[in-house]
């Protein structure tokens, strides 16, 4: 079996995937320009100084974005949005699978990427009330066990009242790869751990597809801590309280990488309003820690055509990863 019939098995979409040149439908009448073929292009000639300098012009903004909105997103994947022939992705850009979990702690910080970054976007929030301060640096101040009581505890905001549990995050702590999402769903709440419904298997077969596995080099983690009752959008106060619990996870697992799901949770993390379709292709900045974005799993659910520029997203992040100085 070639590499690309590998992850199309890998990924359970094997029938959904055409060739490139197959006739592209129109979806609710918007043509969408065929970004994945550039995108992947590119890859294969400049593996990521292309990717980072050449975001997509306009890429299935409209269409993506708005089905990206949550609720829809958690977990609710359904047929709604009528699935467009995928462009074919380019076998050769696959990566090599070397999985290999970091034994030791690390004491540096990533090393310079030679990228040439993203803008950082302009912040979308406003500062933090000064009030906040002393609770964010006594957040900032904590070790995990500390973290994790203080998570499990947390009444800061309304979510708590309705909450099964709280949702802290999954993985190896000492990962390379940290993926972010946007909150827990229904299965989540009820299980206490991140991605666990429908959208969490295509999310493990994502990661199996780059060779990796939750919990193996990789921590994974949401924006919030507690589900928003009937999956709805996240409100920005509850952002803001949830805010400095994934900082903190972050500076603790220090990965080399970070990959955002969906449109919410990139917007959180960079403090943009940009769309999710400019988002991608490009290499962002939080921290210092270079940030890769895609799209959702659940939205993936719905919108396989999409799966496509995924697979690009993937293999922008294994460039971004291998050029951060990883072992695997
Ligand atoms: N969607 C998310 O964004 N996070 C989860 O943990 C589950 C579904």
């Amino acid at each position: 079996m070639n590499r690309r019939a590998r992850f199309l098995e890998v990924l359970g979409v094997s029938e959904e995937w055409v060739p490139r040149h197959a006739p592209a439908l129109p979806q609710d009448g918007v043509a969408e320009p065929d970004v994945a073929a550039d995108v992947a292009a590119n890859l294969a000639a400049e593996p990521v100084a292309a990717a980072v300098a050449a975001p997509p012009e306009a890429p299935a903004v409209a269409a993506g974005d708005a089905a990206m909105a949550p609720p829809s997103v958690r977990d609710r994947a359904g047929p709604e949005a009528a699935p467009r022939p995928p462009a074919e992705i380019r076998p050769e850009i696959r990566p090599e699978i070397r999985p290999e979990a970091r034994t030791e702690p690390r004491t540096e910080a990533p090393p310079a990427l030679a990228l040439a970054l993203a803008p950082a976007p302009a912040p979308a929030q406003p500062a933090m009330p000064a009030s906040a301060g002393s609770r964010e640096a006594v957040i900032a101040g904590l070790d995990w066990a500390g973290l994790e009581a203080r998570v499990s505890g947390c009444t800061d905001c309304g979510l708590c009242d309705r909450r099964t549990q709280t949702v802290f995050g999954v993985g190896d702590r000492q990962a390379e790869w940290m993926l972010v999402g946007e909150a827990p769903g229904e299965n989540e709440d009820k299980q206490g751990e991140p991605f666990v419904g429908v959208a969490g298997k295509l999310l493990d077969n994502m990661l199996a597809a780059v060779g990796l596995a939750r919990g193996r080099n990789v921590f994974i983690a949401n924006v919030l801590k507690c589900r928003p009752p009937g999956n709805r959008n996240p409100e920005p106060d509850e952002v803001a309280q949830c805010e400095p619990y994934l900082r903190r996870q972050i500076a603790l697992v220090q990965p080399r990488l970070i990959v955002v799901l969906g449109r919410f949770a990139a917007q959180s993390l960079l403090r943009t309003t940009t769309p999710i379709g400019k988002l991608r292709g490009s290499v962002h900045s939080y921290e210092g820690i270079p940030v890769v974005v895609t799209y959702h799993p659940a939205y993936l659910l719905r919108t396989l055509s999409d799966k496509a520029r995924a697979w690009e997203d993937l293999c922008l992040a294994r460039e971004v990863h291998a050029r951060a100085g990883a072992k695997a």
